[in-house]
């Protein structure tokens, strides 16, 4: 799949994917104009090339939270995996450590932590939590992830309750007894988050006070996930965030907010460098990724075409999507004279 072209590739998922899942996949929420204009935000900016430059060795490496990787493109958390194949997040996993990617596992996992575990290679495995409101119950999950080997804990705050996305809610996923939410207490079956029965429920009540008891609680870092504001941000930073994900949930759940690519630049100059800046939200194209780099983020996450991938050819098929997209950062790196992720600096870019 050298030649993933991504669109041809989301055509060919849908068709071998039921529709109920596509619909869930797809969508944004409302009138999908932030979904829309993420995508846009990145294709919009302009970069200023340098020429006569060494590319011939480029290097990719990054280190997060201390620890090196090949490549800054990291798996986004999506939910429900067994929706788009029948291996689940297991493939998923073993498609981002083939491809040396740090992965995010999902609260909404199919799969147990134990056996996505068994698939982690050289690449962290990082995991996504919702702040559910038995803390009884978070305790015991963190110490399961950190008996796992699971190296830090992603706390999404952007979605205390859940947002309404039409296509979904029209296409509603009937649940079923072989496809558990199995890492949630009582492991129930997999709803989507745009199940008539979530409509206005606080499903995840975190505030600042249990980011702090988190912070404290946990042994491994915590890295929050869904800021979109520099002040925020910091606030995170001071109650002990390790990274900020900067991101709107790939325009999921609350419509018409700023782009990512508009505000990456505001949080990571606040925080400075008293934390890592991840973002995500509409990455498509290896110049989306420099161009996000080049704002001063750390690595870049993918979403949906993580999906794609999976539902198109399992764990090979992750591998595919990814390494496509490595492919595109090193060629955008070597025709923009931009050899080191060190160099990839906001001068790259117009004002
Ligand atoms: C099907 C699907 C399920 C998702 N589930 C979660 C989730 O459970 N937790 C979370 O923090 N983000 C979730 N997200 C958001 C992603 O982590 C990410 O922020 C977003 O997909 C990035 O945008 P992109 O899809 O345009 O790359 C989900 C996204 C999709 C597409």
């Amino acid at each position: 799949m050298d030649s993933v072209d991504f669109d041809a590739l989301e055509h060919e998922a849908r068709r071998l994917m039921p529709p109920a899942s596509f619909a869930f996949c797809a969508c944004g929420a409302d009138d999908e104009i932030s979904m829309v204009e993420n995508i846009a935000a990145w294709r919009a900016l302009r970069l200023r090339p340098r020429v006569l430059r060494d590319v011939t060795a480029i290097d990719t490496r990054v280190t997060l939270l201390g620890r090196q990787v090949p490549t800054p493109i990291m798996v986004a958390p999506t939910g429900r995996h067994k929706l788009f194949h029948p291996l689940g997040e297991r493939a998923t996993a073993r498609g981002a450590a083939a491809a040396g990617s740090a992965y995010v596992m999902a609260s909404n996992s199919n799969i147990l932590i134990e056996d996505v575990a068994e698939e982690r290679r050289d690449a962290p495995q990082w995991f996504q939590l919702y702040y559910w409101p038995n803390r009884a119950e978070v305790e015991a999950l963190i110490d399961r992830l950190v008996e796992a080997g699971f190296t830090a804990l992603v706390l999404t705050v952007d979605a205390p309750v859940g947002g309404w996305a039409p296509r979904a809610a029209r296409e509603q996923h009937q649940p079923t007894p072989d496809i558990l939410n199995i890492n949630m207490p009582g492991r129930p079956m997999a709803r989507t988050a745009y199940h008539p029965d979530f409509v206005g429920k606080v499903m995840y009540p975190a505030t600042w006070r249990e980011l702090e008891w988190l912070v404290k609680r946990s042994p491994i870092p915590v890295i929050v996930k869904g800021v979109l504001r520099g002040d925020d941000a910091v606030a995170c930073v001071e109650q002990g965030a390790r990274a900020i994900m900067v991101s709107n949930h790939g325009g999921r759940h609350l419509d018409t907010t700023v782009t990512t690519a508009a505000v990456i630049g505001e949080v990571v100059q606040a925080v400075g460098d008293k934390a890592e800046v991840y973002v995500d939200g509409g990455i498509r194209r290896g110049t989306d990724i420099l161009k996000a780099l080049a704002l001063g983020a750390r690595a870049v996450m993918v979403g949906r075409p993580i999906i794609w991938g999976l539902t198109v050819n399992g764990a090979d098929g992750v591998t595919a999507v990814l390494d496509h997209l490595h492919v595109e950062l090193v060629r955008a790196m070597q025709l923009s004279g931009t050899a080191s992720l060190s160099e990839a600096v906001p001068d790259l870019l117009a004002r």
